[in-house]
């Protein structure tokens, strides 16, 4: 088994055991995590077991995430970075919550360049996991269920784009981006759940666009370059669509710190053009 089957193999058994044990960890933990954000249980349970899980797998040199301060040195290889639980305010209304795994050939910070594979998993009615790979031509999804995975197709995204989810107070963003929202609300259905993978298995699905654009709360956006909008790029463009942080594609960005964050739209090429041109 090669490495990124190996990574592939420990993310899946973890999340089996996160899907189904979710219920005990919706309670907020009382600390923060190193972007200053409060931390819910769940996301210090779930960054550990994933811990234990991935670092010890041969070829797993460092072990970064959204969850902890520095990379955890674990020996020679690949560097991992995940968001553990992502939408992890949801637990507490029960709604859906997932993780993100981006797999890169090489130290952090670094460009989506550098990566060579990207897993997301959607805790949702059903557990699946998608995954994109250097050495697949394919999107392959995955339904996790009873302890073991089956195959269960691959991703493409629609060509005629239907859903539309852009994050953020109208009162907090750009008049440009308001103009834009409010055009793209005329011509696709909103889809805006507080999870970033919950929203884009929605634009994965029936096509369209997600975005978390720069805000006056989060002046260079909310997400984070390496453990939600790079691997997240990585996925949705392996499925023939596009990013960018209102520039280029969200690949590009080259970040100066290991929780740096961007603004982020993933979705369909035309709806990526179109944004470029709005901001
Ligand atoms: P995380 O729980 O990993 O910190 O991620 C939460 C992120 C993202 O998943 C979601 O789309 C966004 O925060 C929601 O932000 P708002 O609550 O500002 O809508
Ligand atoms: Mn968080
Ligand atoms: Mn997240
Ligand atoms: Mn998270």
């Amino acid at each position: 088994m090669n490495t990124l089957d190996a990574i592939e193999r420990a993310v899946k058994d973890t999340a089996h055991y996160v899907s189904s044990n979710l219920a005990n960890y919706a309670g907020r933990s009382g600390t923060e995590n190193p972007s200053g954000e409060q931390q819910v249980g769940g996301d210090v349970w779930a960054d550990d077991l994933f811990f234990d899980a991935l670092s010890y797998v041969d070829g797993v040199g460092g072990y970064a995430s959204e969850e902890r301060e520095a990379v955890v040195d674990c020996g020679e290889g690949y560097t991992v970075a995940i968001d553990p639980l992502d939408g992890s305010a949801n637990l507490a209304s029960n709604n859906s919550v997932g993780t993100i795994v981006g797999v890169y050939d090489g130290e952090l910070p670094a460009s989506g360049h550098d990566m060579v594979a990207s897993t997301m998993v959607l805790y949702g009615p059903y557990t699946t996991m998608t995954v994109a790979r250097e050495d697949r031509d394919v999107v392959q999804e995955y339904l996790l269920r009873d302890g073991h995975s089956e195959r269960w197709g691959t991703f493409t995204l629609p060509e005629e784009p239907e859903v539309v989810g852009i994050a953020g107070k109208y009162n907090e963003r750009s008049d440009s981006m308001n103009e834009f929202a409010q055009q793209l609300s005329r011509e696709l259905k909103l889809r805006y759940g507080g999870a970033t993978v919950a929203d884009l298995a929605q634009v994965l699905e029936y096509g369209g666009l997600f975005g978390y654009p720069a805000t006056e709360s989060y002046p260079g956006g909310k997400l984070r370059v390496h453990f939600e909008a790079a691997p997240l790029a990585y996925l949705v463009e392996a499925a023939g669509g596009g990013s960018t942080d209102g520039h280029q594609s969200l690949l590009d960005v080259d970040p100066d710190g290991l929780h740096a964050r961007t603004p982020t739209f993933l979705g369909n090429t035309e709806l990526i053009e179109r944004t470029e041109n709005a901001l």
